[in-house]
């Protein structure tokens, strides 16, 4: 079957085999955050990834369906922290429906009164320049225009799991 308006691009993979690929797939765990009319809002995404560094550029997924969808879709800012090896109850509580989510966590108002998350790895601001919808989700484009950057090992997520760079699995 093919797009409509496209060529014939073959047989499509099927999803299970996407889903079975993709959890061979290893990220970093960011938390984004943005202010919607004043209240800090915020989901769990590792979809982040560095795009282009003349000019640099930083971009991120997000679900259009999700709560935070209506605030970040508006924010001129968001920003991107990057979570360390020990913070993946941070990482839960983020991507957990009806949560508090800023509750368990220290937090201040960073540039543009962005919430800045205590005890990260790294974080970084940035001007939104594009929005591209992609299937049920946008991917958003940003150019950093503030950053801090600690020491220590990154959360990662791997095979449906929080992980570390360390960890070994039984054979
Ligand atoms: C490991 C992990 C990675 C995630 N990555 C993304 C992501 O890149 N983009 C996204 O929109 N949601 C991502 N989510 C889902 C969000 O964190 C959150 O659960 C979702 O937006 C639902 O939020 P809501 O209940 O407030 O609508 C991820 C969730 C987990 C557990």
């Amino acid at each position: 079957m093919s797009a409509p308006g496209r060529p014939d691009v073959g047989p499509r993979v099927a999803a299970d085999d996407v889903r079975r690929l993709l959890r061979r797939h290893a990220t970093t765990v960011t938390v984004v955050t943005a202010l919607c009319a004043g209240r800090p809002v915020g989901f769990t995404a590792t979809s982040f990834t560095s795009v282009s560094l003349r000019p640099p550029l930083f971009s991120f997924c997000q679900d259009r369906g999700s709560s935070s969808w209506p605030a970040v879709t508006a924010a001129p800012h968001v920003a991107v922290h990057l979570l360390g090896a020990d913070q993946a109850d941070l990482a839960r509580v983020f991507a957990t429906r009806g949560a508090d989510r800023f509750a368990p966590t220290g937090w201040r108002p960073g540039p543009f009164g962005l919430p800045v998350l205590d005890g990260v790895l790294a974080w970084l601001v940035g001007r939104v320049t594009h929005r591209i919808a992609a299937g049920d989700h946008t991917i958003v484009l940003a150019e950093p225009v503030a950053a801090d950057c600690g020491d220590g090992s990154p959360l990662l997520y791997h095979d449906g799991r929080y992980t570390g760079l360390s960890s070994r699995r039984d054979p």
